[in-house]
């Protein structure tokens, strides 16, 4: 058993939806989040800036003596997972493979849309690891480059995020996908919005509970996972204002998290 805490980032609030589903699925253990807040959205950036944030946020998290790292967003995931790997013999793990088994799992008609930011779509991450696990599936990629933005600014449930989301989308159901893959950690804040227009027949797969059952499998593996040591805790840090990350986070996570938020200088890292 390891007491440590697991480290989780994301350029901003879209993690907080992994780390839902880490609290339903690892509920023994504490975590330690980063979001990025100051230089989110990552996924309209380079490779080399992308791999550069990802790097930092790592170096960050390291500090606090974590077990290993989920990184949270599927941007860093696709550009810079091989990379941060590099930096450190703590165990990282993306979201793209666990989320695309998952996908090729649901489909029936073999027809998997992957939506994500414009970093993720470009880099083909999904896509590759959805051929690998069944070369039959037809992909479909589109990149949503508006859906950050909107969640960020606490636009998630608007009518400008359905008449975005609208735009987007329709493309994809014309062409039949049974199963959406919501590639960037951000969307399922927009879930009720996205299953709206998909309409209730299409299964839509985000990276939560896949990464968080992969996480725990590792642990378990190698015999590090906190089966009840002590009241977990959880902590915050964000790279930007921590009052409309704790309101906008309290209000997903549903608890109150504003003491539990901190402001670090991520550039030290
Ligand atoms: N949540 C992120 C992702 O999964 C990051 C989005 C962004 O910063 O552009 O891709």
């Amino acid at each position: 058993m390891d007491l440590r805490p697991i480290g989780i980032f994301d350029s901003g609030l879209g993690g907080l939806t992994v780390v839902k589903s880490v609290f339903d699925i690892l509920p023994g253990e504490s975590i330690v989040y980063f979001g990025d807040t100051g230089r989110v959205p990552y996924g309209t950036r380079s490779r080399e800036t992308i791999i550069k944030y990802s790097a930092q946020d790592v170096n960050f998290l390291l500090t606090k003596d974590v077990k290993g790292i989920i990184i949270a967003c599927g941007t860093a995931s696709s550009v810079a997972l091989e990379h941060v790997k590099g930096q450190t013999d703590v165990p990282i793990i993306g979201v793209v493979k666990a989320t695309a088994r998952a996908a090729a799992l649901a489909t029936k008609n073999k027809k998997v849309a992957v939506i994500g930011t414009s970093g993720t779509i470009n880099s083909g991450s999904y896509e590759r690891e959805i051929k690998k696990a069944d070369p039959d599936i037809k992909v479909f990629p589109k990149a949503c480059p508006l859906f950050v933005p909107l969640v960020e600014n606490g636009y998630a449930k608007s009518e400008a995020a359905h008449l975005v989301a609208k735009d987007y989308l329709l493309p994809l159901k014309n062409e039949g996908v049974d199963t959406i893959i919501l590639g960037c950690t951000h969307y399922p804040l927009l879930k009720d919005i996205i299953s709206d227009i998909m309409g209730d027949d299409t299964v839509l797969v985000d990276s939560g509970g896949p990464v968080a059952l992969e996480f725990k499998k590792m642990l378990m593996q190698k015999d590090m996972l906190n089966f009840g040591g002590g009241k977990p805790t959880h902590e915050y840090y964000v790279s930007d204002d921590v009052e409309s990350f704790s309101y906008l986070g309290s209000l997903f996570l549903e608890s109150e998290i504003l003491h539990q938020v901190k402001r670090i200088d991520i550039d030290k890292y």
